[in-house]
């Protein structure tokens, strides 16, 4: 083993552990056989030292602020390419050709339908329910409707439960929104782009005509393409956990649902954009970083700071260029832009934040664009989602496909009772 590897020193008895490398990144220890060499496991909550599984997706490089998809940087990625393109990408590996995309997006859009009775579905939900909580529950209902896509060890049901998977969720979240605000679920047309058909299916009313801004339908796509994958993140790891049992993929993706809405992840969105708000103007800003200060304060700068980024996330960047661009577009003067600008430089030269290497990161931008568009704060996490579904199929593919895949079995340090025994209830 030589130099490609770790030793391990334990009750006197040494062991060697391979070390795995790359082709970009830290090398992994691979600690496989430690627990059968020492009889120990390793503890690491969080995950914060430990690879989970071997991907060839998505690269992040935290301390230099890089996000690669297949080898190409997000910023590329968010001013050249589109969301359907980046689809194809990430499930496939490679950049389609023209005649590619074009069989990629057919098949998508032939797809977008939903089960008539699935509307029937939403209607058991409260009009008043958090559209996150009805995308968890008309996600995980999917597999009871598209049973024929269900045995995952069919290639082709992979297939078709993948295509049917990234087609339906943007009507799926449309209808969330529609049934929210009381209106009629508007159906699909098949003669408008991916995200364009998602903003018909949100905001039209069968009562009028409904045009499609181009600059709207642009700044939606590139908030998808930002948000599409971003390796094993929380919500993805839940998803390949989940999918590690054999669970059907519909079942998969709504368990990352369900825990992409999370504060500290997904619902990050929401919370920032309400944070801004109640923020409200820039003299109030000191008040707030105060208080993110102060450890026996429970508040953090919501959209600032992420696990694996000690940079500036580099969809941040791109995301606060836009929204003063969407904004002027718009013809749209909020306030609340500039309480995020004064925001965010304040934060970046107090040491508190300097010193901790707490950044802007995807959730910090994104909502002052949705909210211009005219999204209520309630949707932003479920166009997190909406977007985040195409990694998690890609993510869930790879880990199906992939020999060395084991289902996900995480073992404890147990510091509870060691072994008592029952004592009956008249002698407690
Ligand atoms: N405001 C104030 N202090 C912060 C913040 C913040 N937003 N984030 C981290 N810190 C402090 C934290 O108190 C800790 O201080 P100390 O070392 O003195 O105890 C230190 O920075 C490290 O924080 P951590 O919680 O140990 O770091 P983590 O890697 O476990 O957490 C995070 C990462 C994203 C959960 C966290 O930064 C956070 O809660 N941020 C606000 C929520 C947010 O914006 N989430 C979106 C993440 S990006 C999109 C996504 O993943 O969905």
């Amino acid at each position: 083993m030589g130099d490609s590897s770790a030793k391990v020193e334990l009750g006197g008895k040494a062991s060697e552990y391979k070390i795995l490398s790359g082709s970009v990144g830290p090398d992994v220890i691979d600690i496989r056989k430690l627990y059968g060499n020492t009889g120990a496991f390793t503890y690491d909550p969080g995950f914060t030292s430990t690879a989970s599984c071997e991907s060839k997706i998505t690269f992040i490089d935290g301390d230099q602020g890089v996000l690669l998809h297949r080898g190409y940087p997000i910023d590329q990625l968010a001013e050249q390419s589109n969301f359907m393109e980046l689809s194809y990408l990430l499930l496939n590996g490679e950049l389609p050709s023209k005649a590619e995309l074009e069989k990629f997006s057919g098949t998508i859009t032939r797809h977008t339908m939903v089960h008539e009775q699935l509307a029937q579905f939403y209607r058991g939900f409260r009009r008043d329910a958090h559209p996150m909580a009805v995308m968890c529950g008309v996600v995980g209902a999917l597999s009871a409707f598209y049973h024929d896509s269900t045995d995952i060890a069919d290639p082709h049901q992979r297939l078709v439960a993948s295509h049917r998977l990234i087609a339906k969720i943007p009507t799926i979240a449309a209808m969330a929104y529609k049934y929210s605000v009381g209106q009629p679920f508007v159906y699909p047309k098949n003669n408008l782009s991916y995200t364009g058909n998602f903003l018909n299916m949100t905001f039209s009313v069968p009562a009028e005509e409904y045009e499609i801004d181009p600059v709207v339908e642009a700044a939606m796509d590139k908030i998808f393409i930002l948000h599409a994958d971003h390796e094993q993140n929380a919500s993805t790891s839940t998803v390949r956990l989940a999918g590690s049992s054999g669970a059907n993929p519909f079942a998969c993706i709504a368990a990352g649902i369900a825990c992409l809405w999370g504060p500290a992840h997904g619902g990050a969105n929401e919370a920032a954009l309400n944070m801004l708000r109640e923020i409200g103007h820039i003299d109030r800003i000191p008040e707030y970083i105060a208080r993110a200060k102060n450890k026996d304060d429970p508040f953090r700068l919501m959209g600032f700071g992420h696990r694996v980024y000690k940079n500036y996330d580099p969809r941040a960047k791109v995301l606060g260029k836009a929204a003063t661009e969407v904004l002027a577009k718009l013809g749209k003067n909020d306030p609340i832009l500039d309480v995020a600008r004064k925001l965010e430089e304040i934060a970046l030269t107090d040491p508190y934040f300097v010193e901790k290497k707490l950044y802007p990161n995807v959730d910090f931008y994104s909502g002052v664009i949705l909210s211009a568009i005219g999204f209520p704060t309630t949707m932003f996490t479920v166009l997190f989602a909406l977007a985040r579904t195409v990694g998690w199929v890609a993510q869930w593919n790879e880990m199906i496909a992939d020999p060395e895949q084991k289902i996900g079995r995480p073992r404890q340090l147990y510091t509870g009772h060691t072994q008592r025994d029952y004592v009956p209830l008249t002698q407690r």
